[in-house]
C-alpha cells in the first residue's frame, strides 16, 4: 500500500475538556469548544506492508517509549480491525512545536495518525467517524479532525461523542500567542489529570456551572464579542487549574515563566492592550489577542525574561493532506 501524510494542528481550548464519564472510551463529562491553531503543526506519514517485519514508530526523529508506542498501535488497531487487515504500519511523526508542555502535542498527532490510517486503509469514514475515531487515541484530538471554532459533543457513547465545526476559520481573526517558557516534558499527562478530576471537591461545582459557560462563548463567538470572550476564557483557565491544585493527586503546573506571562497579560491590560491568557495541562500560555494589538502584546511576551519564544498562531483551517512523505 502507498504512503498517505497528513497534517494536523493543535487547538486550544475555551471551554476545557477535563474529567470523563468513561475512561476506556474517553467520553467526557462536559461539551468543549476550542479554536484551530495554524502556526502548529504536526506532520504523520503512515505505510502499511505485509513485508515489514513489525509496526514501527518514530516521533520527532527517536523511538518513543513503551507507553507512548502502545497507545498509538492500540489506535492503528482500532483502525486496522475495522479495515479486517493485519499488515504491519511504519509510522514517522514530527512536530513543529515542543511536545508534553502543554501544547496539545497528543491532540495533533492522534488527530494526523487517525486521518492518515484511515485513507491508507481506505475506509472512507465520515469527519464525523474520524471525530469519534481520533478521541479513542486522545479526547482533544477529536476536535483536531476540524478546523475554525470546534465544538466537541460530550454524548454518551463512541458514536454520539464528535466534534464539529461552529464556525469557520474565517469568521473572525483572532491571534494566539503561545508563549513559551520552557521545552521540559511536564511530568503528569493530561490522561492521569481526567482519572483524578473528580477527586477536586470543586469538580461537581464546575460541572453544575459549565452549560451556561458553553452557552455564552457560544454567543460570543457569534457576537464576535472579544472583551466578553476572553475574560471568561480567562477565568476558565484557572477554573480548570483550580481543579488540579485540589485534586488527589494535586497537580501543580506553572512554572514561575507561567505567572510571569499571566502578570504581563494583566498590565497589558492595564495599558490599553487588550489580551487574555490560558493554559491546558502545563506550563506553557496561550495569550490571545486581536489583530490591532498583535505587534505589541508579541513586543511585551518577547521582553520577558521568562519567556523563550513567541509562536504565533491564528484561527486554523483544519488538517491537510500533503504529498510530500517524512520517509
Ligand atoms: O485530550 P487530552 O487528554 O490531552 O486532554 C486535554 C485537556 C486540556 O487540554 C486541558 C483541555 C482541552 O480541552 O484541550
Amino acid at each position: 500500500m502507498s504512503k498517505v501524510t497528513f497534517i494536523a494542528s493543535p487547538d486550544i481550548a475555551f471551554v476545557k475538556y477535563w474529567g470523563n464519564k468513561d475512561d476506556a472510551l474517553r467520553i467526557p463529562e462536559n461539551d468543549s469548544i476550542s479554536m484551530s491553531l495554524n502556526g502548529l503543526e504536526t506532520i504523520t506519514t503512515v505505510e502499511f506492508s505485509s513485508n515489514f517485519a513489525q509496526d514501527s514508530l518514530m516521533i520527532d526523529g527517536v523511538v518513543p517509549d513503551l507507553a507512548v508506542l502502545q497507545r498509538t498501535l492500540n489506535q492503528v488497531d482500532l483502525l486496522r480491525s475495522l479495515a479486517q487487515v493485519t499488515d504491519r504500519i511504519k509510522i514517522v511523526s514530527q512536530s513543529n512545536f515542543p511536545p508534553s508542555t502543554g501544547l496539545s502535542s497528543s491532540a495533533s498527532g492522534f488527530a494526523a495518525l487517525t486521518l492518515a490510517v484511515n485513507k491508507a486503509l481506505r475506509l472512507n469514514l465520515t469527519t464525523k467517524q474520524l471525530s469519534s475515531m481520533a478521541r479513542r487515541g486522545s479526547g482533544s484530538a477529536c476536535r483536531c479532525v476540524n478546523g475554525g471554532f470546534v465544538i466537541w459533543h460530550s454524548g454518551s457513547n463512541h458514536a454520539n461523542s464528535y466534534s464539529e465545526t461552529l464556525f469557520p476559520s474565517n469568521h473572525w481573526l483572532l491571534y494566539d500567542l503561545v508563549s513559551i517558557v520552557s521545552e521540559s516534558k511536564k511530568e503528569v499527562g493530561s490522561s492521569e489529570g481526567h482519572y483524578s478530576a473528580h477527586s477536586s471537591k470543586f469538580y461537581p461545582i464546575r460541572l453544575l456551572t459549565i452549560a451556561e459557560k458553553l452557552k455564552q462563548v457560544r454567543q460570543y463567538l457569534a457576537k464576535k464579542d472579544f472583551t466578553a470572550l476572553g475574560e471568561l476564557v480567562e477565568m476558565e483557565a484557572l477554573e480548570f487549574h483550580s481543579i488540579l491544585f485540589t485534586s488527589r493527586p494535586s497537580l501543580l503546573m506553572w512554572h514561575a515563566g507561567t505567572m510571569n506571562v499571566m502578570q504581563e497579560v494583566r498590565a497589558m491590560r492595564r495599558d490599553g492592550l487588550e489580551a487574555y491568557f490560558t493554559m491546558n495541562t502545563g506550563f506553557n500560555v496561550h495569550v490571545l489577542t486581536l489583530p490591532v494589538y498583535l505587534d505589541k502584546v508579541r513586543g511585551r511576551l518577547e521582553q520577558l525574561s521568562l519567556v523563550d519564544r513567541v509562536i504565533v498562531s491564528q484561527v486554523g483551517d483544519g488538517p491537510l493532506e500533503v504529498e510530500k512523505h517524512l520517509f
